[in-house]
């Protein structure tokens, strides 16, 4: 199984403190924000690991992160995306990378408290299909909302007026092969970007998506509260914990 970090987008909520520099570099308490999706693979023992990263300072990702030394990693693969074509554009191009083998997508503004062992050993169990990580929150319209039938999930629905439920789909999602499929048949959504829910709504419609709930805190870190919040709680009690 390899593992794909998605780093590109511009950061726009995050301007001016985007200006000069790529959101995913910013300190998230004591380290880039980078580390923490990188770390979240590794501690799931993936060591094949490709950031797709885009925008004025892609070079700096190459100079900060190198061939992985600080992660025990021999080496990190890099693409470039043009542009902000959304997130499953940005997976889109790692395709070559993933060579028909099973990938773990981490969103590079994820943060989390524990590890995702558990779901990714049986992901690799998992035949076919995909499996998502759900945790609940008190402001769901900002994210990926499942909506049950019982115990299954009928559909993800992308930031809804009013969520069906108090679960967020949380930004590490698990693909077989067939991602790839799916996200060249994607058009746009209304705000212009390929949406990785419609690519996690192919798999449900197949009735090939398994979810899990993940233990310990959740953060993302692209906007000023969220980025702030994620601070706080790395400081607090440490992130990415074994
Ligand atoms: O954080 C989890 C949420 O992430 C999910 O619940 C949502 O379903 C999902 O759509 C996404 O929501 P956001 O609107 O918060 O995603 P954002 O545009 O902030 O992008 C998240 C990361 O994805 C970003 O840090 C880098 C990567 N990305 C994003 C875009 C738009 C790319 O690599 N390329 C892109 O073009």
């Amino acid at each position: 199984m390899k593992g794909v970090v998605l780093a590109g987008g511009l950061g726009s909520r995050l301007y001016p403190l985007t200006k000069v520099t790529n959101k995913h570099l910013l300190p998230v308490y004591n380290e880039p924000m980078i580390y923490y999706p990188i770390r979240t693979l590794v501690n799931a023992g993936i060591e094949e690991i490709i950031i797709v990263t885009g925008g004025n300072n892609a070079g700096d990702f190459l100079r900060l992160l190198e061939n992985g030394r600080d992660f025990g990693l021999k080496h990190i693969n890099y693409t470039y995306q043009q542009g902000e074509g959304g997130i499953a554009a940005a997976l889109g191009l790692a395709e070559h990378f993933a060579d028909k083998e099973k990938i773990v997508v981490v969103l590079g503004d994820n943060i989390i408290e524990t590890n995702i062992r558990a779901a990714a050993d049986d992901f690799r169990k998992q035949k076919d299909g995909a499996r998502i990580l759900l945790k609940e929150v008190h402001d769901p319209q900002r994210f990926g909302v499942p909506v049950f039938e019982g115990k299954k999930i009928i559909r993800v629905e992308e930031k809804p007026v009013n969520p069906a439920s108090n679960y967020a789909v949380i930004g590490i999602y698990m693909y077989d092969h067939r991602v790839f499929e799916f996200i060249r048949s994607l058009k746009p959504s209304q705000r212009g970007e390929l949406e990785i829910t419609d690519v996690n709504n192919f798999y449900i419609r197949e009735g090939k998506m398994q979810w899990d709930v993940l233990d310990g805190w959740w953060s993302d870190a692209g906007t000023f509260e969220s980025l702030q919040a994620a601070g706080n709680m790395v400081a607090e009690t440490g992130a990415n914990k074994i």
